[in-house]
């Protein structure tokens, strides 16, 4: 949530700036903003998306070699001109971007107010700056020091960049919480809350950091702790080409990034699975193999469309290895004091690597002395730098703020682990392992077969997106799924959809079920089968409208739902890799029919970096 962005060297400041923050726009787009350093200090900014910033400054001249720049998902004070950042300190001499939340700022305010203090924004950040400012002048100190000490008294998240009027050509920066990269050019230095403005000019990154300060000089990088050490940076280099951030082609991201799937699932699988030998080699838990084998319990913690693939892991890992697993929502895991032991395997599921909930529950589990797995799709991450270890879910970035190809990578992970830990503990026995090592390596090419023709799924969409509610239901594996496909239509299209395992919809949603109503089944053929088939005979004798997710060749669904998308028949264990891409196509198309703006759908962001 909130992206910021930051440059100092011999280019021009703002065009770099400006597209770093269309790069990061998913992280939020409530507002935009720049400040520019050269013999002034200048701030630009307004409500509305990047390209409403690049507007307003037609005709200005926005020439400086430092500068930094935000794209906001607001926190505290509504989307406005005035709570947009950068903020000036009360002098004018500072600007300041934050991507976070100051827990104790009414507390700081008040001291402030105190002393004379006005404030022109509703912002947490305003204050934090201001805070600053005042230590500053009241010891006398430089920014850095004063910066330090008013880092030792805040309480919360925060990545922050600050500009200062008399300190020509430098960048300050300090993250707790939330992320910061830090671009390494020759004699110029690029800053940023992931790697996606950066790797068009550079591949070598440092990450920075909770408690470290970075005082970034066009030729030089210099990291402290808030005890004012000196801390070596450790560069990394890259591994991402800048086609993998742009839309090829495609009307949409979230287009691209469904249709990726084939080529995302195959390299999650990519030297890790051999289906001709039946192996699975994943370094993370081969190195952990007896902890997973003698673990008491498995906790998967996560949120969003992760929490779902959590869920669908769940099945799997009780099913092949016998393990108990319990799945959590992160918000709700770190605020609970929930019993951990110290046999106790967290498996932490996550695209992006930073939410906040997540991050924090890790912290908490971790100290409590649990094995920590991170399921992670964003290299080098804070979640999958906190874990003991861990397996990538290589899908690449994924920009489209609905998740799609990091889910179907995080399956695939999760898959793979429960595999090979059922494997070596004999839960599941060799002709089983066999196959489904063997379905799974053929996931990809049956995902292509769905995505071949999806003039069916528009056609669905089209005729159902003037519908108040949908209903989403399935039983097993299938549930989680249908847990899917209602949020990714709540998402995207702003309709209400509830996804319920199917029978338990008798115990309430059947109320709602009349001729208005749309119930997707997600009916693809399982052990259920035929239980699901009376489900759909429910809702049918009811006239609802069923749409009927269903495997290739059947016909019994087929004949009684008033739609059908058809997928390939899988065994149920690895069908929610297919059964899930006709769910993110219908809701990609009614979103789309509707008009929305299925990349940046309102009051939504892709990174959820504060609680
Ligand atoms: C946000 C995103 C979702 C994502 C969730 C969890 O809500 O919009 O797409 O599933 O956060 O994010 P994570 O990066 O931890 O998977």
């Amino acid at each position: 949530m909130c992206g910021i962005v930051g440059y100092t060297g011999p280019r021009e400041a703002y065009p770099v700036i400006l597209k770093g923050l269309k790069r990061l726009e998913y992280r939020g787009y409530d507002s935009s903003g720049v400040a520019i350093l050269n013999d002034h200090l200048s701030v630009y900014k307004k409500k509305g998306r990047v390209s409403e910033l690049e507007e307003s400054v037609v005709g200005i001249n926005m020439h400086g070699h430092t500068g930094i720049g935000h794209t906001r998902w607001a926190t505290h004070g509504e989307p406005s001109d005035r709570n947009a950042h950068p903020h000036y300190s009360a002098s004018g001499n500072i600007a300041m971007i934050h991507n976070g939340i100051i827990e104790n700022y009414t507390l700081i305010k008040k001291e402030l107010q105190n002393k004379g203090y006005e404030f022109k924004s509703d912002t947490d950040t305003e204050v934090l700056l201001n805070f600053i400012e005042e230590i500053k002048k009241e010891n006398n100190n430089t920014l850095e020091e004063a910066l330090r000490i008013a880092l030792k008294r805040v309480v919360g998240a925060y990545c922050i960049l600050l500009i200062e009027k008399d300190n020509p050509g430098t960048i300050l920066a300090a993250r707790k919480g939330s992320p910061l990269v830090i671009g390494i050019g020759k004699g110029e230095h690029f800053l940023a809350s992931d790697a996606s403005p950066i790797i068009e000019y550079t591949k070598e990154v440092v990450y920075v950091n909770d408690y470290e300060i970075a005082i970034v000089k066009p030729d030089e990088l210099i990291l402290k702790n808030l005890g004012n050490e000196k801390q070596t940076p450790f560069i990394q280099k890259l591994d991402m080409e800048l086609a993998a951030i742009e839309k090829g082609g495609y009307e949409h991201f979230m287009l691209k990034e469904i249709h990726e799937q084939p080529q995302t699932i195959f390299d999650c699988l990519r030297g890790r699975l051999i289906g001709s030998s039946a192996t699975i080699t994943m370094s993370g838990v081969d190195n952990n193999m007896d902890t997973f084998m003698n673990a008491s319990r498995i906790v998967m913690v996560a949120c969003g469309t992760s929490w779902h693939a959590g869920l669908l892991a769940e099945y799997m890992f009780e099913e092949l290895c016998r393990i108990p697993v319990e799945v959590e929502y992160a918000s709700e895991f770190r605020y609970r004091n929930p019993v951990i032991n110290k046999g106790d395997v967290i498996i932490a599921i996550s695209q992006s690597g930073e939410t906040a909930d997540t991050l924090v529950a890790l912290e908490n589990a971790k100290e409590k002395g649990a094995f920590i797995f991170g399921v992670v799709n964003a290299v080098g991450s804070s979640i999958a730098r906190l874990s003991h270890a861990g397996a990538y879910s290589h899908a690449g970035p994924e920009i489209g703020v609905a998740s799609t190809k990091a889910f179907t990578g995080q399956l695939a992970v999760l898959a793979m682990m429960a595999l090979k830990i059922g494997y070596k503990k004999g839960t599941i026995d060799e002709t089983r392992y066999k196959t489904l090592v063997r379905e799974l390596e053929a996931i990809p090419e049956k995902v292509k077969e769905i995505l071949a023709d999806t003039s069916n799924i528009q056609r669905i969409a089209e005729k159902y997106k003037d519908a108040k509610d949908f209903l989403y239901l399935g039983r097993g594996y299938n549930f989680p799924v249908a847990l899917e496909g209602a949020l990714k239509l709540k998402e995207i299209s702003y309709i209400h959809a509830e996804g319920y395992p199917a029978a338990e919809m008798k115990h309430g949603p059947i109320a709602l079920v009349d001729e208005n109503l749309p119930v997707v089944f997600v009916a693809t053929k399982d052990r259920y089968y035929d239980k699901i088939v009376s489900n759909v005979q429910e809702i049918k004798a009811r006239r609802g409208k069923v749409i009927a997710v269903a495997t290739e060749g059947d016909t019994i669904i087929p004949g009684m739902a008033d739609d059908v998308m058809y997928v390939p028949d899988a065994d149920e264990v690895l069908a929610p890799l297919l059964s899930v891409i006709p769910m993110q196509l219908l809701s990609y198309y009614v979103g789309v029919s509707k008009g929305i703006d299925v990349d940046k759908p309102r009051n939504l962001a892709k990174s959820v970096t504060v609680e």
